[in-house]
């Protein structure tokens, strides 16, 4: 019986390969960098199964470009990379990967939020430059998190992570989330209009996904809202804040800081004007990376893709409206 034939668009933890590999002809894209768009075309021509990253845009042309498709698993919980409503009309199942980042992932969140409050980074790029000569009663003076108001947008798994986090140092926790979480109370959270979170935060942290509804959701007007000495921390998705907005917003003071996990677009280009910025933290979409997620996150993913070349419901399906027709 001939195997099923599958790509993955990166080489994912070996876990995940190696569940692969047992049950396919795998071809795994060997380079660092995401396949440009004609390979990746060339490589979904005759493929059953696609395994893809965030960083591999998946829409009806490509879909279209394999008429064997039979599923689409992605090494990542958002999907806004791909078009579900394409792949819903095609029958398609589209998997990810829920709930095994969400620990990791508002751990990076809480560490940007700290790193941004205590200035750590430039506090260790100081000592690596030699300026530290002495204890300084004013040096690198920061803000208190204990005691700070946190506001969280979208107070769904990862969201709720970081209310969690947060209340272990005793901060105030707000959110906002439009299908109003049943466990705010329990978490202890005061649920308010955006507005209000704006307003009252003196940590804003982002989780929610990226929608046609949320782009651009913090823009200009949204960070005028905010403290002046507020700290904005995204770990959701780069096109969720206006970059121009926010470069202007650090620049002008309207706000005191951001930490970001997150850009729009990624990778940022580096004559991007956030990168001149002392006031900007930036890391490379690394919140859910720590040795044991994204090793549960390609069995995940792995699991999802075999049971779609088996005919079978995928453990983790973005689209179940494709079981009911
Ligand atoms: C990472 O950003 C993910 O969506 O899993």
């Amino acid at each position: 019986m001939t195997r099923p034939r599958i790509c993955v668009t990166r080489r994912i933890p070996q876990a995940g390969l190696d569940l692969l590999a047992d049950a396919c002809d795998l071809r795994v894209w060997p380079d660092e960098l995401p396949p440009p768009r004609a390979d990746l075309l060339r490589a979904v021509a005759e493929v059953d199964g696609l395994l893809c990253l965030l960083t591999d845009n998946i829409d009806a042309a490509l879909m279209d470009a394999a008429p064997n498709l039979k599923v689409i698993s992605n090494f990542a919980v958002g999907t806004d990379n791909i078009d579900i409503p394409a792949a819903t009309a095609r029958g398609l199942p589209v998997g990810n990967t829920p709930g095994v980042l969400t620990e990791t992932t508002a751990d990076c969140a809480f560490a940007l939020l700290m790193a941004a409050a205590r200035r750590l980074v430039e506090g260790a790029a100081y000592v690596k430059a030699g300026q530290w000569q002495t204890w300084g009663p004013t040096l690198l003076m920061g803000q208190d998190i204990h005691g700070a108001t946190l506001g969280i947008v979208g107070l769904g798994r990862i969201g709720q992570a970081m209310a969690q986090r947060a209340r272990g140092f005793d901060m105030r926790v707000i959110a906002c989330d439009s299908a109003a979480a049943t466990n705010a109370q329990a978490l202890g959270v005061e649920l308010m209009p955006l507005d209000a979170v704006l307003a009252q935060s003196d940590f804003l942290s982002l989780h929610v996904p990226l929608t046609t509804e949320t782009h651009h959701l913090i823009n200009a007007a949204a960070l005028a809202r905010m403290k002046p000495t507020a700290v904005l921390v995204n770990t959701a998705r780069g096109g969720v804040v206006d970059p121009a907005a926010l470069h202007r917003a650090l620049r002008d003071g309207t706000i005191a800081y951001a930490a970001l996990d997150v850009t729009e677009p990624e990778p940022i280009p580096p004559d991007d004007p956030l990168l001149t910025l002392d006031n900007c933290l930036i890391v490379p979409h690394i919140a859910s990376s720590s040795h044991a997620t994204r090793g549960k996150m390609a069995t995940m993913a792995a699991a999802n893709l075999l049971a779609g070349l088996r005919g079978e419901r995928l453990p983790n399906c973005v689209n179940p409206a494709i079981y009911a027709t």
